[in-house]
């Protein structure tokens, strides 16, 4: 298949790519490299522009007739997102109808969105499943649910079919070596930690102590990047077999707290980091974990890097590989 994917050179939208290119599909990747990067492409083409501008996006689709498109390209942060929410409508919202208007002129009628946990807001029964209420705490999730609805009617209305998955706390890096989070700026728990570990920071803040889970800190359901990247292919197989639109969470079941990540963190780096615990950061749900039996029984998905120290360990040797591509 030809597939064009925005945000292909950023942390998640590079491992899909480097899966589609195994895979032998044609790709083009659209990216405006603000957190990502043109090395992180290692198939298929970049072209470099920002879906504000629609006439670019047109002249793209037009050039390469994809037959789907996988869209990445979003801002992501909660904690940015409760600052600056208008960048959050901005950027998820109307680029994505940008996207889309032009996918309906040029008829390219299969899509993978992603989307988010953060949709779920603070959710009543853990694990949650995707019945569960929409009703995010913060712009981001809102903005990403937005998407999601306008994908929904796009659907009803048309015969354009899509798969949005809700991720859960994507970490880890690609076991080869060759991918990983390299946005500096990230403020992921697993990138700060080890970030910590490495000297980078002196202290990593544990945000919020009194929330009501078993220790007192937030649990995330973390899942690895390449198991990520797999649900994508399975969600674009989906979709290619005839499957109709889906909405399918994407985590592996079972959450970690905090703490048990900062003490993971220690063990896989043998770094004994210092962590002081601070006020809640703004946003946060005390607790979440997915069900994903549906992406499961629908797909045939099979993560294959459901281990906490296995996640933790690559995305350390990726931070060591960033080190020292820095300082070279
Ligand atoms: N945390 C810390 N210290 C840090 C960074 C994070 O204690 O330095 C805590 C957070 O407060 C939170 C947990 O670690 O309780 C995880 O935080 P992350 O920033 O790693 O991730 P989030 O859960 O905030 O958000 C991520 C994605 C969202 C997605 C969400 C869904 O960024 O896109 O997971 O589970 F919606």
């Amino acid at each position: 298949m030809r597939i064009l994917v925005t945000g292909g050179a950023g942390y998640i939208g590079s491992h899909v790519v480097k899966e589609l290119g195994r895979a032998g599909h044609d790709v083009a990747v659209l990216d405006d490299l603000s957190t990502g990067n043109s090395w992180a492409v290692k198939y298929g083409s970049l072209i470099v522009g920002d879906l504000a501008d629609e006439q670019m996006i047109e002249r793209v689709v037009d050039t390469f007739r994809p037959d789907a498109i996988i869209h990445f390209a979003a801002s992501i942060q909660v904690e940015e997102s409760m600052r600056n929410p208008l960048k959050y409508y901005r950027n998820n919202v109307g680029n994505t109808l940008n996207l889309l208007k032009v996918a309906s002129a040029f008829g390219v009628s299969r899509f993978v969105y992603s989307s988010t946990a953060a949709v779920y807001g603070i959710p009543e029964t853990i694990p949650v499943d995707e019945s569960a209420p929409i009703e995010p705490i913060n712009p981001y999730g809102a903005s990403k649910a937005m998407g999601e609805r306008v994908l929904g009617h796009l659907a009803d209305s048309s015969d354009f079919r899509f798969v949005a998955l809700r991720y859960f706390n994507v970490a880890g890096a690609d076991p080869d070596g060759e991918l990983g989070q390299a946005y500096q700026a990230s403020t992921h728990l697993i990138t700060r930690a080890l970030k910590t570990a490495r000297g980078e920071f002196e202290r990593l803040a544990i945000y919020g102590t009194d929330y009501p889970t078993f220790d007192g800190t937030c649990i995330r359901d973390y899942i690895h990047v390449s198991d990520l990247a797999s649900a994508h292919l399975a969600a674009l197989d989906h979709l290619a077999s005839g499957g109709g639109s889906e909405i399918m969470n994407c985590g592996y079941g079972r959450g970690y707290s905090v703490r048990e990540v900062v003490e993971t963190a220690k063990r896989v780096t043998g770094i004994d980091f210092q962590a002081f615990e601070t006020d809640r950061r703004d946003g946060d749900p005390p607790a979440l974990v997915a069900d994903s039996s549906k992406l499961r029984s629908l797909t045939g998905w099979t993560p294959r890097h459901d281990d906490l120290e296995f996640i933790i360990g690559t995305a350390w040797a990726w931070e060591k590989r960033l080190l020292k591509r820095m300082t070279a």
